[in-house]
């Protein structure tokens, strides 16, 4: 049976090489093999509120700008549905009944959960809303009875969640929801793409991101600047690749191609490491070369910002189109929970007969 597939990004902030490597890539993929019954692509406002409910309007600005990268990255509208999550109110409706299929304490297990926490400083006071977001997560996928979640390593507990709760509403209610599988990015360097200084991770917070619509000289100054070996001083010292984050960045971006074309002396990205590891190759050349390949990616994308920046009426249209698409699923599904649920009072006419037996009788 063919899969529906669906995924989302909360709405604060430009995506960045981070997100694109990470999922947005394999979702332009996943998309063009065209091996699926339905994509979703959606925007996570409501999660993102979640965090930010003093800051509507961080969401509201970002909207276009996320739009306007999955539109740029290739996504397409008339493949994959792209909408808006607060414009679904099935998905409420279907969080409130999967609330009470779990408890306080299942939710405080959720290691994703634990560190948003700690970051924010919530212990003391966590936000109501905050706290429930896998399971409005869960809605999110169920609702459009997704099987297939390409999703980076952070999101597996959120998809455990819904597991479970898949799992107990079909034997509380009767089989409604399907039970999803997380897809995770297919190598290491793409699950977790580091900063440009280095650290851990690309993070619009730490401020060390290349964005996909950053123009030519914006890459190159970031490029340039990058962290590299510390100890790697002098062009003729060994260096260190581990930890380097211009070659974790080749391992993620590189091509042998792009050896063939950018610097021919070498034939593919190992050969290059060696002499890295030698010495006698200085950081400057690395950097050029990534700075050459990331622009060779970035360039189509950035074109088609561009374009697509003249029409943002057009860009609204399409989200709203989407979101419209998109209900209709929701609709079908909530029918489906609620006749599962026994809740669809309105169009159980037996209920209402047998109602109406006994109540005659008592007379
Ligand atoms: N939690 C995801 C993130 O922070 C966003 C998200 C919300 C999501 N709902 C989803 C991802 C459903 C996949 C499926 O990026």
């Amino acid at each position: 049976m063919k899969k529906v597939i669906l995924t989302g990004d909360r709405p604060t902030g430009k995506l960045h090489l981070g997100h694109y490597v990470g999922s947005l890539r394999r979702r332009v993929e996943l998309q063009n093999a065209g091996d699926y019954e339905k994509m979703f692509v959606f925007m996570a406002d409501v999660q993102a509120l979640t965090d930010n409910a003093d800051n509507p309007e961080k969401i509201r600005q970002n909207i276009i700008e996320v739009a306007l990268d999955y539109l740029s990255a290739g996504l397409d509208p008339e493949k994959c549905i792209i909408f808006i999550q607060s414009h679904i109110p099935e998905l409420a409706e279907l969080t409130t009944y999967l609330m009470n299929l779990i408890t306080v304490s299942r939710v405080e297990r959720n290691p994703t959960v634990k560190t948003e926490i700690k970051m924010r400083n919530f212990e003391a006071n966590i936000p109501l809303g905050f706290f429930c977001y896998p399971v409005s997560q869960a809605a999110d996928i169920t609702l459009f009875k997704a099987d297939i979640v390409p999703a980076g390593e952070d999101q597996k507990p959120m998809l455990e969640i819904t597991r479970e709760l898949v799992r107990r509403f079909n034997s509380t209610y009767g089989e409604v929801l399907v039970e999803p599988d997380i897809m995770l990015p297919e190598n290491e360097t793409a699950r977790r793409l580091p900063g440009t200084d280095g650290k851990e991770k690309m993070s619009k917070s730490l401020g060390n991101c290349i964005y996909l619509s950053d123009d030519a000289d914006t890459v190159w100054q970031k490029v340039r600047s990058m962290f590299t070996d510390p100890n790697h001083l002098n062009v003729s010292d060994p260096g260190t690749v581990e930890g380097n984050a211009v070659f974790t960045y080749l391992d993620a971006f590189s091509k042998d191609e792009h050896f063939a074309k950018y610097l021919p002396e070498y034939q593919n990205l190992d050969e290059m490491k060696d002499h890295y590891r030698r010495g006698g190759l200085g950081d400057m050349k690395c950097k050029k070369l990534l700075n050459s390949i990331l622009n060779e990616m970035l360039e189509p994308i950035r074109q088609r910002r561009h374009e697509l920046q003249q029409d943002i009426p057009e860009i609204y249209n399409i989200l709203r189109r989407g979101t419209e698409k998109a209900r209709e699923t929701a609709a079908k599904t909530m029918d489906e929970v609620r006749n599962a649920m026994k809740i669809n009072y309105f169009e159980d006419k037996e209920l209402i007969n047998q109602q109406a037996e006994y109540f005659k009788n008592l007379q």
